[in-house]
């Protein structure tokens, strides 16, 4: 019955938080792999752990780009906005993919959702260093990397490395590094290997996985078998405060490992 079966969820919830060394995960039943709409559950776990962990006021939260991203933006309300002033940046520039799911649209999708403000960052992720230093003086640029840089939470996804190298048409020779490697996961612009090792790193300005220490609100969401790997090798590096939102997909194959 329902009872049990929500016991039986709260139960793998403190048992996939232990797994991976982190305070809280919050899992909704199915797999996303199979079901593309219990994403939209997993936006309003998202909404919910926003509306319990903000404070009131002035927010500015940093967001990742991906489909699960895109998605979960749809799913928020003015709820999150309710007695607070919330301002969302792109926590990176723009990469190699389409222009739906990259953290400017996700920044701005979330706060029409929400009735909340954001800022842009028209600075593409991959560029040589010769053309990113006059950039980055720009003020208004400088602007929104400082805003980055002290946002009060950040939410973002975790993809499955050679997914993600391929849809970002990383080069074959990078590619092939990877495979060597073998990179499952990806966030932040880090590939990790299964122990959680990073064996290659995006050159990109905005967000860099260590600034996440200093962050009060981590949410990372993420689900579907075929992310459980690459779930679990990030995790070793995530802040413990991290809330992981994901589904029975991706639970039940990090919890048998
Ligand atoms: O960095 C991770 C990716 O943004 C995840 O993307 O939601 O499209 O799998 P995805």
């Amino acid at each position: 019955n329902l009872t049990d079966q929500l016991a039986d969820i709260k139960h793998q919830e403190v048992e996939l938080s232990k797994k991976l060394g982190i305070e809280k995960c919050m899992i909704v039943s199915g797999d996303s792999d199979q079901q593309f709409k219990i994403v939209d559950e997993m936006g309003q776990l998202v909404e919910g752990q926003l509306v319990s962990v903000l404070p009131e006021g002035k927010n500015v939260i940093a967001v990742m780009g991906g489909v699960t991203m895109a998605t979960i933006a749809k799913a928020l309300t003015k709820k999150v906005a309710e007695n607070r002033e919330l301002l969302f940046v792109p926590a990176r520039g723009g990469v190699g993919e389409s222009v739906d799911i990259q953290a400017n649209t996700v920044s701005s999708q979330m706060a029409k959702h929400t009735g909340g403000q954001h800022k842009a960052l028209y600075v593409p992720e991959q560029l040589s260093e010769d053309a990113f230093g006059p950039l980055l003086k720009e003020p208004a640029i400088q602007n929104v990397i400082e805003l980055i840089r002290c946002s009060d939470a950040v939410i973002h996804g975790v993809g499955d490395a050679m997914k993600m190298a391929n849809r970002r048409d990383m080069s074959e020779s990078v590619i092939k590094m990877l495979r060597k490697n073998q990179a499952v996961g990806e966030a932040f612009g880090c590939f990790f290997d299964e122990h959680g090792k990073v064996v290659y790193r995006i050159p990109r300005i905005g967000l860099q996985l260590e600034d996440l220490a200093n962050m009060k609100c981590v949410i990372a969401v993420a689900g579907g078998s075929s992310k459980a790997k690459a779930i679990a090798a990030y995790m070793k590096h995530a802040p413990k405060r991290t809330c992981l939102i994901t589904d029975e997909g991706a639970a039940n194959l990090i919890l048998k490992e």
